[in-house]
């Protein structure tokens, strides 16, 4: 089944084309030089961006799939959650395309497409996991710019959330320190890439909320306590500059602390619910330190650890939505009447 994959959920306009599960187009135009001097994503600035760069990013998926909009089955859309204005552009689009080529249209949840990520088959079939080899209920660890959760999956469209962050999101958090140390925006990965040659044991950072008793995260006071440091390593220095190797040290540090703050949680989760499987997603899925603390954790609990096949496929993109769209097709589950469907920002996840 070719599927039209649709994603404008807040600063990267992305359109897919994928058969069944492999990903034939994954097209991601990005908006963080426009969004860099504000330091963050300025909505108004994101929608018009979303309007200019669907026709080309559509055009491109399209080509880069090698088939022609007739050969398109459905279109699947990310509806929520997500920016409300940016959002209110790909479903605008979606509606449009299902119109004109009288196609069924999927309504997808966005966390839903990072979930389903590791389905996503490469162009030779070759995908982490298929859907038959899933053992439910399974763990998802959603990690990304807006959001950190830990998801209960007992089937594809049956979610709890077991745990989430009460103040900043993982990959935002990562941005905020990476801003403090100079390295740009969105600064995650590039964080990440200084902490490689950096000591983790440098400077002592909290790991907030480790005895609270439940499988919530906070990176609030990390925050605090990472931009307390750095001011007093500014004062003693008495520069504003860093050396490399403080960076470095700093760096890593924080991904250090930032990153058990969530691996506390998530082996407290697989011990409390005995999951056998552990689905990973969301834009700080890349951080290589991540993967490797999370494998050694899952595997120590006889568990299995799943990633996307491509980095693509970690951050925000429309072959995760158009995946997603494929499982609910299946199912069945088309939006009844096209131009009635709108966007919704606070759309919850279906339980
Ligand atoms: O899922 P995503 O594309 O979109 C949002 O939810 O916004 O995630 C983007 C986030 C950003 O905060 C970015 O800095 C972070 O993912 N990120 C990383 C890495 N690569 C991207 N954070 C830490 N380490 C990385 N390697």
């Amino acid at each position: 089944m070719i599927i039209l994959g649709i994603d404008t959920s807040c600063d990267d306009t992305s359109v897919a084309v994928t058969d069944d599960f492999r990903v034939l187009s994954n097209i991601i135009s990005s908006q963080d030089d426009i969004h860099a001097p504000w330091g963050g994503v300025v909505p108004n600035l994101a929608r018009r961006a979303h309007e200019q760069n669907f026709p080309l990013v559509f055009k491109q998926a399209l080509e880069q799939a090698k088939i022609s909009e007739k050969e398109i089955d459905a279109i699947a859309v990310t509806q929520g959650h997500g920016l409300a204005i940016s959002l209110e552009v790909g479903v605008q689009q979606a509606r449009d395309i299902a119109t004109r080529l009288q196609k069924p249209l999927i309504a997808v949840h966005h966390s839903e497409g990072h979930f389903v990520a590791s389905l996503a088959a490469d162009q030779s079939g070759h995908a982490p996991i298929m859907l038959n080899q899933i053992k439910f209920p399974a763990l998802a660890i959603l990690v990304a710019g807006g959001q950190t959760q830990l998801v209960s999956v007992s089937s594809f469209g049956h979610y709890e959330i077991i745990g989430e962050t009460v103040d900043d999101a993982l990959g935002e958090a990562f941005d905020k320190a990476a801003r403090l140390l100079g390295l740009g925006y969105p600064g995650g990965a590039e964080l990440s890439q200084k902490a490689v040659h950096g000591n983790a044991k440098a400077y002592q950072l909290p790991r907030p909320m480790r005895n609270s008793g439940d499988l919530n995260v906070s990176y609030a006071g990390l925050k605090t306590a990472f931009l307390r440091l750095v001011t007093e390593i500014k004062a003693q220095s008495q520069s504003e500059e860093f050396t490399t190797e403080q960076i470095q040290d700093l760096a890593a540090s924080f991904q250090c602390a930032a990153i058990e703050t969530l691996l506390i949680k998530v082996k407290k989760a697989i011990e409390m619910y005995g999951f056998r499987q552990v689905f990973l997603g969301g834009g700080v899925a890349a951080n290589s330190f991540l993967r490797d603390r999370l494998t050694s954790l899952v595997n120590n609990h006889a568990a299995q650890l799943f990633f996307p096949y491509s980095t693509q496929l970690c951050r925000d993109n429309a072959a995760m939505i158009a995946v997603a769209g494929y499982l609910k097709a299946q199912k069945n589950e088309f939006v009844d009447n096209i131009n009635n469907l709108d966007r919704d920002p606070q759309l919850t996840l279906p339980q």
